[in-house]
């Protein structure tokens, strides 16, 4: 037990699969996984572990934002010795080429969060990055399955209304999507030596004001699911 997440040593596998919405998570371990094992639900933040081809993997909610997917990310690693942490969520497209349903795969992210000054100090503007094997691995599972692929920097902000940030300006600078998470948990995994990701689909885009039918979402979500699934499992 770690104060956050109600399981016991050896119930998390060393691979886990980490979506903001702890109900995804249920839903992805009754929909992709076999063998399920819940062994979390500490304020309902669900966890649950099971076999995807054969593989033990496992399943955990973060919450939403930098702050409580900390926490999570945290314990996984430091009590439950969590080698590898696949983020899957959704994210705001901030450009207009990126598509409603692109799956979008997080090679760093930018923050207006406090974490990273905090973490260095004044003076010091410290990237997140993910871990370019994983990167990379995520990026030819995506190919191979012919899912449409974007590879970028992530805006990670710390409000999701906030309408005092010039965002076309990071646009302009490369920020392809925007959404609350993925520069805490490259923070973290580069703090414990693991290896951490995002993939993630574009489920509105802030250009455009389109945002994905629920048929868009579900398609969109099997994809994002089956590449972070194949990218796991070949860890
Ligand atoms: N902002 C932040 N998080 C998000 C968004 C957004 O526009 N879309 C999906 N997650």
């Amino acid at each position: 037990m770690s104060t956050h997440i109600g399981a016991k040593n050896g119930e998390i596998a060393e691979t886990v699969l980490f979506p903001g919405d702890p109900l995804r998570a249920k839903f992805i371990a009754e929909n992709f996984l076999e063998d399920v094992v819940q062994y979390s639900s500490v304020r309902n933040m669900f966890g649950f572990t099971g076999t995807y081809k054969g593989h033990r993997i496992s399943v955990q909610g973060s919450g939403m934002g930098i702050p409580s997917l900390s926490i999570y990310a945290t314990e996984l690693i430091k009590f439950y010795g969590v080698k590898t942490i696949i983020r899957v969520g959704t994210a705001g497209g901030m450009r207009e080429d990126v598509k409603i349903g692109d799956v979008i795969l997080g090679q760093g992210s930018t923050t207006d969060s406090a974490v990273t000054a905090n973490t260095f100090g004044a003076g010091v503007h410290y990237a997140p990055i993910s871990d370019f094997e994983l990167l990379d691995r995520a990026y030819h599972v995506a190919q191979d399955m012919s899912v449409p692929v974007r590879v970028g920097n992530i805006f990670a902000a710390d409000r999701f209304y906030n309408d005092e940030l010039d965002m076309k300006k990071l646009a302009d600078y490369g920020c392809v999507a925007t959404e609350m998470e993925s520069a805490g948990l490259f923070l973290i995994g580069a703090k414990y030596n693991i290896k951490t990701l995002s993939i993630l689909t574009c489920s509105d885009n802030l250009v455009t004001g389109e945002s994905a039918s629920s048929k868009e979402r579900e398609q969109s979500f099997t994809d994002m699911m089956k590449v972070s699934l194949e990218t796991g499992i070949r860890g």
